[in-house]
């Protein structure tokens, strides 16, 4: 694991365990922004900032740069009342992807505080497949139906049990092709 991904998921770590994880705004694009900055402050400049470059991955062009303030603000404004909506909201924000990095680890934290406060639920990560995960991702911006069935699938209402919680992190991490106890490069 690269060191600059070992400090961030020690980071990710101390938001949970510090209890820091309590005073993030929820469901806005400051919330996700504070958690980016969390994650990745004094490890890339851009920490907590928005891109203003245009990126893609596997040919999905994410929002354009120029726009995304216009975005993030109609993606606040989306409704966050149901599983269906949070969901919906979630691929909104992905879509928009508003760092140049770190933008699905530092969403996912993101998405599991709008359901625990809206749902009393939170995602148990632990049991969510990297590739069926990665493939519901890339289908999302066209039909939010794999990603709906598979979250729903894995919400408990064991929101404070902190094992779920930990090894949800570090599902997270192993997404994007970290893992922990990996020997460094
Ligand atoms: N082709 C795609 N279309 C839409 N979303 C994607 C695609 N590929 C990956 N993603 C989403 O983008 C995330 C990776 O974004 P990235 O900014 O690299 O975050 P991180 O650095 O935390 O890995 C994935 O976790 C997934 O949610
Ligand atoms: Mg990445």
């Amino acid at each position: 694991m690269r060191n600059i991904d070992k400090k961030s998921l020690e980071n990710a770590y101390r938001l949970f365990e510090s209890g820091d994880i309590d005073r993030i705004e929820i469901g806005t694009a400051k919330g996700l922004q504070q958690i980016h900055t969390y994650l990745f402050g004094g490890l890339y400049d851009f920490a907590g900032h928005l891109r203003t470059n245009n990126i893609s991955k596997g040919g999905f062009r994410f929002a354009t740069a120029l726009y995304l303030k216009e975005i993030l603000v109609k993606i606040e404004q989306m409704p966050e009342n149901t599983f269906e909506e949070i969901i919906a909201k979630y691929v909104e924000m992905n879509i928009a992807h508003p760092f140049m990095e770190g933008n699905g680890r530092t969403m996912r934290i993101w998405l599991d505080l709008l359901f625990k406060a809206r749902l009393q639920k939170v995602v148990n990560w632990q049991f969510v497949g990297k590739e069926l995960y990665l493939q519901a991702m890339e289908r999302s911006p066209i039909n939010d139906l794999e990603l709906r069935t598979l979250l729903g699938a894995y919400l408990t209402d064991d929101i404070n049990n902190r094992e779920i919680i930990f090894k949800g992190i570090e599902q997270s991490y192993y997404y994007e092709g970290y893992e922990k106890g990996e020997e460094d490069a």
